[in-house]
Formats: structure tokens, C-alpha cells, sequence
């Protein structure tokens, strides 16, 4: 047995969708495998894995609780239901930015249509979390074009994370959709570790391992 087997850990995949009407929505590319990976990863370590996930077309690992959300807003009332009893919380999840300012309950024809859209900024799942911890160990992910390091040493601090793993999107073989990844590790105590690019599972694997290790220097 691990010493970290009774962990309980908390992990959001996917994209979420925003919808402006009963058929058309904003969202992103984001498949989930990251998400699952981690999953399946967690339970290899012996921890009981709750698992919210936005829309997307994969099966969860067996012994996974599954908690499927449509939107950021729902995907925060699920992730605020279950972060008081996790200990690792992992936001992996590509939450849409903004949703339209407004639901229009009816398909809009599109003679009638606008060609503009009100957007409003959708909550910060991760930050406002955070700004709860208790014994929780954070991590959030970072999806940079430009500027990594920068960026995601900003994002470590102004979401108090313990750790925010940062990926280069629109790297061939990492980001969305990709079964490969390439990432760089940033800890808290300044720390900045970058992976050799590799499977979403091994990359997965590797992580959990990194949490894991500093939970048993913790306990
Ligand atoms: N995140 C979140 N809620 C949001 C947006 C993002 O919890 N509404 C989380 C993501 O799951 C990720 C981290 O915040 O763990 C960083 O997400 P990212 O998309 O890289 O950055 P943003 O905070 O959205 O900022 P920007 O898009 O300006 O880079």
C-alpha cells in the first residue's frame, strides 16, 4: 500500500460549452485525454478519483466516480460540491473564458440574427477554489501560445496554486486533441521542471508520481 492511498482526488477534464441557443455554442478543442489520463493514473496510485467532466467522447476508467457538467457554471457547482473533502485538486478542464451575455431559449433563425454577441466572463473556477484551501494541494494547468514560463509563473501566483503545469499549445504533438504532450512543471517554491515529450499517460503517470511524492513528505 502507498502511503498516499487514501487520498482523495478531485480532477476536472474536457471543455466546457457555453450555449447562446438550444443549437450553437462557444467552446474550445479540448478532447479531454489529459484529464482521463490523470484519472486513470490516480486510481493507479490507490486513490479514490472524482472525476467532473465537461462533453467529450471518451470512457472513463474503471472505479472512477463521473460527474458529466455542460457548462463552467455547472462545472463549478460540481467542483464546489466535492473540493471541501479532496486533498488533491487538479483543474485540468479547458473552461470556456466567456459564455454569450445571453440564453436565447428558442433556435434563432439566422435571418433575425445579430452579427455580434454580448459575452460575459464565465467564473474562475480555479481561482475562486483556491482562494478556499484548506489542506488541499492545487494544481492548475496552463495553455500558453507565447510566453510560457512567464505566463505561467503569473497564473501559479494569481491562483495560489501549489503547482501549475504549463503546455505549449499549437506545438505539433502537444495540446488539445494530441495523445502526446510536452510540459513544464512550476512549483510554488519556484521551482521549474520540464518533462521529456511523451504519452498523455506516461506524462499523466509522471505527475501523479510528483504529487504523490511531495504528499508523503507532507504527512
Ligand atoms: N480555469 C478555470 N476557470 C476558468 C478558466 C480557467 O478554472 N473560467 C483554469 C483552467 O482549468 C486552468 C487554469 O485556470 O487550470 C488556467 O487556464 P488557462 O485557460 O490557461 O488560462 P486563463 O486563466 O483562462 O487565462 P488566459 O486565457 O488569459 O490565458
Amino acid at each position: 500500500m502507498s502511503k498516499t492511498s487514501s487520498i482523495r482526488c478531485l480532477i476536472t477534464a474536457g471543455p466546457t460549452r457555453e450555449f447562446l441557443d438550444p443549437v450553437r455554442f462557444l467552446s474550445n478543442p479540448s478532447t479531454g485525454k489529459m484529464g482521463f489520463a490523470l484519472a486513470q493514473s490516480a486510481l493507479d496510485q490507490g486513490w479514490t478519483v472524482d472525476l467532473v467532466t465537461g462533453p467529450v467522447c471518451l470512457t472513463e476508467p474503471d472505479g472512477v466516480i463521473l460527474y458529466p457538467v455542460v457548462s463552467a457554471e455547472e462545472m463549478y457547482h460540481q467542483v464546489d460540491a466535492l473540493f471541501d473533502v479532496c486533498d488533491v485538486f487538479i483543474m485540468c478542464a479547458a473552461v470556456s473564458d466567456f459564455r454569450p451575455l445571453e440564453y436565447i431559449p428558442e433556435k434563432v433563425k439566422k435571418e433575425q440574427a445579430e452579427r455580434s454577441i454580448q459575452l460575459a466572463k464565465t467564473i474562475d473556477i480555479l481561482k475562486v477554489m483556491s482562494q478556499r484551501k484548506d489542506k488541499q494541494c492545487i494544481v492548475g494547468f496552463a495553455a500558453e501560445t507565447n510566453n510560457l514560463s512567464e505566463n505561467a509563473k503569473h497564473k501559479l501566483q494569481s491562483k495560489a496554486c501549489d503547482w501549475i503545469i504549463a503546455n505549449q499549445i499549437g506545438e505539433p504533438g502537444a495540446g488539445f486533441a494530441s495523445d502526446t504532450n510536452s510540459v513544464t512543471l512550476f512549483h510554488k517554491s519556484g521551482t521549474e521542471t520540464t518533462l521529456e515529450p511523451d504519452t498523455k499517460a506516461n506524462i499523466a503517470a509522471a505527475l501523479i508520481q510528483t504529487i504523490a511524492k511531495e504528499l508523503s513528505y507532507e504527512s
